[in-house]
């Protein structure tokens, strides 16, 4: 794993957004896996401006969100539909998108198809993740399996609070969701994770550097070939090699690219 510390969050979305960038030029019918949540906004914002700027075109790329609240239409604010209409597609046009339907009347067969359009549209060539503060990575919460595939997860306590002020009350926030699994996930080509701010802090180091376990679902990402972690200074407070990892990233030679 690659394990960058930037000055801040604005700082670490705009190396992502280089990387993403990057993999456009080099393939731009790129199969794309995106996240939702805080930790995406400002990455977005910034593949919003660079494709205003004609640095970036998205439009023959396949896009496949991690997660969706079940019994959520995509109509609704705090959908992921919604988030993503706001968020990126509003800004960024792109060949075809997909997230999961959490209104799916046959929720099952709904995540198995899921599985089946990212196997059909050749695999995901570039993953962005959001580091949960419990280590979840997508909606697999603590507990999930390292080898899980899309299914229904239901959310912690944890994650239900994290996810509150998003809605009218905590009682809103709904207890299921659809999420691709951790096994989902480590299949992607290459993944980005995100992760910013004091509270992810403990999370970004057992993620990193504690054992690969199913309680840190993000620690599997230690198995990946290529995961490159970004994160700002307070989400490394807590690792214990950082300025190891800061002396690599800052003296990487010319042909050793992120
Ligand atoms: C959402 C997702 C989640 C979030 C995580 C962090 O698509 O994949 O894993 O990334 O819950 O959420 P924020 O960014 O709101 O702290």
């Amino acid at each position: 794993m690659e394990i960058i510390i930037k000055r801040d969050a604005e700082e670490a979305s705009l190396e992502a957004a280089a990387i993403f960038r990057r993999q456009l030029r080099e393939k731009p019918e790129s199969v794309l896996g995106l996240a939702t949540g805080s930790t995406p906004l400002p990455f977005y914002r910034l593949l919003g401006e660079m494709a205003r700027a004609g640095e970036l075109d998205a439009s023959h790329a396949v896009t496949f969100n991690l997660d969706e609240y079940v019994g959520l239409p995509a109509s609704h604010p705090q959908s992921y539909a919604a988030y993503m209409r706001e968020h990126l597609f509003n800004r960024l046009a792109v060949a075809r998108w997909h997230i999961p339907d959490g209104m799916a009347a046959d929720l099952p067969r709904h995540c198995a198809a899921y599985e089946a359009a990212i196997r059909a549209a050749g695999g995901i060539d570039l993953q962005l993740l959001g580091l949960g503060g419990d280590g979840h990575i997508g909606f697999n919460e603590p507990g999930s399996s390292l080898g899980s595939r899309t299914r229904i997860k239901t959310l912690t306590e944890r994650t239900v609070a994290d996810n509150a002020p998003h809605f009218a009350s905590p009682a809103e926030v709904p207890r299921h969701v659809i999420t691709m699994g951790v096994g989902t996930i480590l299949e992607a080509r290459a993944c980005v994770v995100l992760a910013f701010g004091e509270r992810k802090a403990h999370a970004v180091a057992a993620m990193a550097e504690g054992p690969v376990t199913a309680l840190v679902p993000a620690s599997a990402l230690q198995m990946h070939p290529a995961c490159t972690l970004l994160v700002d200074e307070a989400a490394a407070g807590a690792l214990q090699r950082r300025e190891y990892y800061r002396w690599v990233y800052e003296n990487k030679p010319a042909w050793q690219r992120v």
